[in-house]
């Protein structure tokens, strides 16, 4: 009897550090033949949604301030290892399925959908090299279609709310090059955000404003208020020589679901709060607030403009920015498809943020992602502020066709990591496209 080469013949995992100097798991997956094996590592968030995954720690306080994983190393090298061994790492989908049952919760929260997604990952990357192949068509083949979209990309360019210790709200603001005369490809939309990056800084330099940087590596200034923001992007994007409203458009992640919490410990917990201003709007001045920005600036996608349980006020607000910009949910879907078909039947956001670190497992990632195109959400592919060097998101936004991606600034390895991967996917595409619309 001849064994089949793509069994699994080993699991290793190990705890390692992320951008922030926090523990997270690395799992390498060894298979039959002797040279085949797979990384992967796993991501974290600060401004984490309520109904995420759980990511498992061990929560001594004697250890990285309880932030270490050893449980969920444990987990990996003992429950899942026995369970894996001489599984298929071909059969992605049964590989997962005895994840997800092995687990048994509903969110991961026995095994961590740490332990279950660095198994998960390395499996595909494994598949892959065993395959010869690169990871994207790997991906291609899971999802079942021809990789050759380079995402859109949303480059965080400066900081704020949980992210840096600033007094800006706002979580992020992105740039994002749309597809012109002058950005044709997705390496001269990386040129593009790196200039107006530079500019961003030496105009705050030349303001004496400080040009350190936030979790995800946009600048984090103590600016007088979150407009401000916006104002010193338009002058960058200016300054470097191109059009905002044509060629580049901003984006934006409120993340307002950390807004509800600081209304709540105030006692207003029907609104939402800028703690850093102590400024309080109620839900309706707060989407009036939004609209306004839109008018105002060529804002063209707000990730999270409410909170992750305000359901109701989703929809009026859904219905009255819905069909002028991108409306995308992070807190509110957490990338699983019951949050999601709740969105889609009562017509909420049109747009889902995608991090297989919320969801736990290649499978169920590629589900909500095939559930969000079916009903035409747009897809945004996501890092998390908590990062490591595994570029892993750049191949699935490209093995999907997914159409968007965020990781952070041009700038920081653990972000430059994707956007490079994406430059090396494109020289290797025979036909590709940067963005969705031409
Ligand atoms: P997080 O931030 O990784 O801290 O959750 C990213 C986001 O909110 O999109
Ligand atoms: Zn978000």
């Amino acid at each position: 009897m001849t064994i089949k080469e793509s069994l699994i013949k080993d699991i290793k995992a190990r705890q390692i550090l992320d951008s922030r100097g926090n523990p997270t798991i690395e799992v390498d997956v060894q298979l039959i033949t002797g040279f085949t094996s797979g990384r992967a590592s796993v991501p974290s968030g600060a401004s984490t949604g309520k109904f995420e995954a759980v990511e498992l720690r061990d929560g001594d306080k004697s250890k990285f301030g309880g932030k270490s994983v050893y449980k969920a190393v444990e987990n990996v090298n003992t429950t899942i290892k026995n369970a894996l061994t001489n599984k298929d790492a071909q059969n992605q989908n049964e590989i997962d399925k005895i994840l997800i049952n092995l687990d048994g919760t509903t969110n991961k929260a026995k095994l961590g959908a740490n332990a279950t997604l660095g198994v998960s990952l390395a499996v595909a990357r494994a598949s892959a090299n065993y395959k010869f192949g690169p990871l994207y068509e790997h991906i291609g083949n899971l999802y079942n279609c021809e990789p050759q979209i380079l995402p859109l990309s949303l480059f965080n360019i400066l900081n704020g709310g949980k992210h840096a210790d600033n007094s800006v709200n706002i979580q992020e603001f992105m740039v994002a090059p749309f597809k012109c005369e002058k950005i044709k490809t997705f390496a001269d939309a990386l040129m593009c955000s790196t200039e107006i990056y530079h500019k961003l800084k030496a105009i705050l330099k030349a303001k004496g404003y400080s040009t350190a940087v936030g979790d995800e590596g946009g600048f984090a200034p103590n600016l007088k208020n979150d407009e401000e923001a916006l104002d010193l992007i338009m002058e960058a994007i200016n300054d470097a020589g191109y059009k905002a409203g044509q060629e580049v458009f901003i984006a934006l992640d409120i993340a307002s679901s950390e807004m509800k919490g600081e209304a709540e410990k105030i006692g207003k917990a029907d609104g939402y709060y800028f703690w850093k201003t102590d400024k309080y709007f109620t839900t309706e001045e707060f989407i009036v607030y939004q609209e306004k920005l839109i008018e105002k600036y060529p804002i063209f996608s707000i990730e999270d403009g409410l909170a992750e349980e305000d359901w109701e006020n989703w929809k009026i607000y859904t219905a009255k920015l819905g069909n002028k910009i991108q409306l995308v949910g992070d807190d509110l879907f957490v990338t699983n498809v019951s949050r999601l078909q709740k969105g889609i039947d009562e017509k909420v956001a049109n747009a889902i943020l995608i991090k297989p670190n919320q969801i736990g497992t290649l499978t169920e990632t590629l589900d909500a992602i095939r559930l969000a195109k079916q009903n035409n959400y747009n897809v945004v592919i996501s890092h998390r502020s908590g990062e490591t060097d595994d570029t892993f998101i750049a191949d699935l936004a490209v093995g999907t066709n997914a159409g968007q991606i965020k990781s952070g600034a041009p700038c920081r390895i653990d972000r430059v990591a994707k956007y490079n991967q994406l430059l090396r996917i494109e020289e290797e595409l025979e036909k590709s496209s940067y963005t969705l619309k031409d």
